[in-house]
């Protein structure tokens, strides 16, 4: 590996070149960035960005890598967020604000926040990934989504160094969909959140899954503390650890359908499980579409379906981007012929195919 290192102001930079990048995503693709910065600060980042504008080099920004699938080399200066903090910025009867610098952990703000009494976000447990991930697709876990806290984005424009505040309206957030991955997609790079979050407790307990848990152990009273633990035991239960079986949680979005097409396919396969939305739209479960086709616990060489979830797709050796996506579009294309609906994927996909 050959090392740049560059001194930019009073902020030493260190740019590698031709980097592996197996261990710098969660499924642990193969791939190598032609460039490769890691940031702790904002005067890093733009350094880091005026070092590949004066080569012409296009800019990737990297979190913890939990939800990308890299199919081929990146021709790119990827950028490593690593900045840190969480600042209480405004503290009221009821609510109190934080800013959290982009490449804080996820989870560890989770658990931050709710050792503090500081109440919305247990249901987002054990989310992989950053802070500045999290609003790009709107994370979102049993009957929560970043929708619910979020006040407000900060981020860095790559083609100026411009900053830009975004306030949550501006950010168009929808399921697992947001303006950073259509109009303002490798236009940013997003450098903290502002958060709101509630001093009293408020505990959601309606999505299935966790309403089952609190019907199955009646003695536990659904506080923020209980709500958070089961989310973990639940997400432990059925969501492989990607340390041990490399994959990017759910690989598909749960597709959106019409009413009518909704209860159309409900009449066809009166099990598939089906949530309506507040637009009139319902949700179909890709996971069960996945499983109903057979797809569930499959293994073919290096790849596999999780034989405990439908949705997510494993690497279990030196399988390429190449491949992974190609065994995504054949599962797409047997749901399509079954049940007529388009299955989306979830992670961002970024390199050129060899
Ligand atoms: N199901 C199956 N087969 C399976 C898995 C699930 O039929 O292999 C059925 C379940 O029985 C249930 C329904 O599918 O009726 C929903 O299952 P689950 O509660 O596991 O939720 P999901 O829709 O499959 C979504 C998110 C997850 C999130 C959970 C909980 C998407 C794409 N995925 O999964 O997010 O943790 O809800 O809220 O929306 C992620 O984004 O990486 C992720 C894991």
């Amino acid at each position: 590996m050959n090392v740049g290192a560059a001194t930019f102001g009073r902020e030493p930079l260190n740019i590698f070149t031709e980097v592996a990048l197996a261990s710098h995503n969660s499924l642990a693709l193969q791939a190598r960035a032609h460039a490769f910065v890691s940031v702790t600060s904002n005067d890093q980042l733009v350094a880091a960005l005026a070092w590949a504008r004066a080569r012409n080099m296009p800019v990737v920004p990297l979190g913890e890598g939990s939800n990308i699938v890299f199919s081929g080399d990146i021709n790119a200066l990827v950028v490593r967020q690593e900045t840190r903090g969480i600042e209480v910025l405004e503290t009221g009867a009821n609510r109190v604000v934080l800013r959290v610098a982009a490449g804080e952990n996820w989870h560890a703000l989770v658990q931050w926040a709710l050792e503090r009494g500081y109440y919305g976000l247990e249901n987002l447990a054990l989310i992989p990934g950053t802070v500045g991930a999290a609003p790009i697709q709107n994370i979102g876990a049993y009957g929560v989504e970043l929708h619910s806290v979020l006040l407000q984005v900060h981020a860095t424009l790559i083609a100026s160094d411009e900053p830009l505040t975004l306030d949550k309206a501006a950010c168009e957030l929808g399921y697992r969909d947001s303006i950073f991955k259509r109009d303002l997609k490798d236009k940013l790079i997003i450098t903290a959140m502002d958060l709101e979050l509630s001093l009293q407790p408020r505990v959601v307990t309606t999505y299935p899954a966790l309403a089952s848990y609190f019907q199955q152990h009646p003695h536990i009273d659904p506080t923020p503390e209980a709500a958070f633990n089961a989310v973990v035991s639940i997400r432990r239960s059925k969501l492989p650890d990607p340390k041990i079986e490399p994959n990017a949680g759910s690989f598909f979005k749960n597709p959106l359908v019409p009413a009518k097409a909704g209860s159309a396919l409900r009449k066809r396969f009166p099990l598939l499980p089906t949530f309506p939305q507040s637009d009139g739209s319902v949700k179909l479960s890709a996971a069960w579409m996945i499983e109903h086709c057979g797809w569930k616990g499959l293994r073919r060489d290096d790849l596999g379906v999780h034989k405990h979830h439908a949705l997510v797709l494993v690497n279990y050796g030196n399988s390429s981007g190449k491949q992974l996506l190609a065994l995504a579009e054949e599962i797409a294309l047997s749901i399509y012929s079954k049940f007529a609906v388009h299955l989306e994927i979830e992670p961002a996909v970024y390199g050129t195919p060899t």
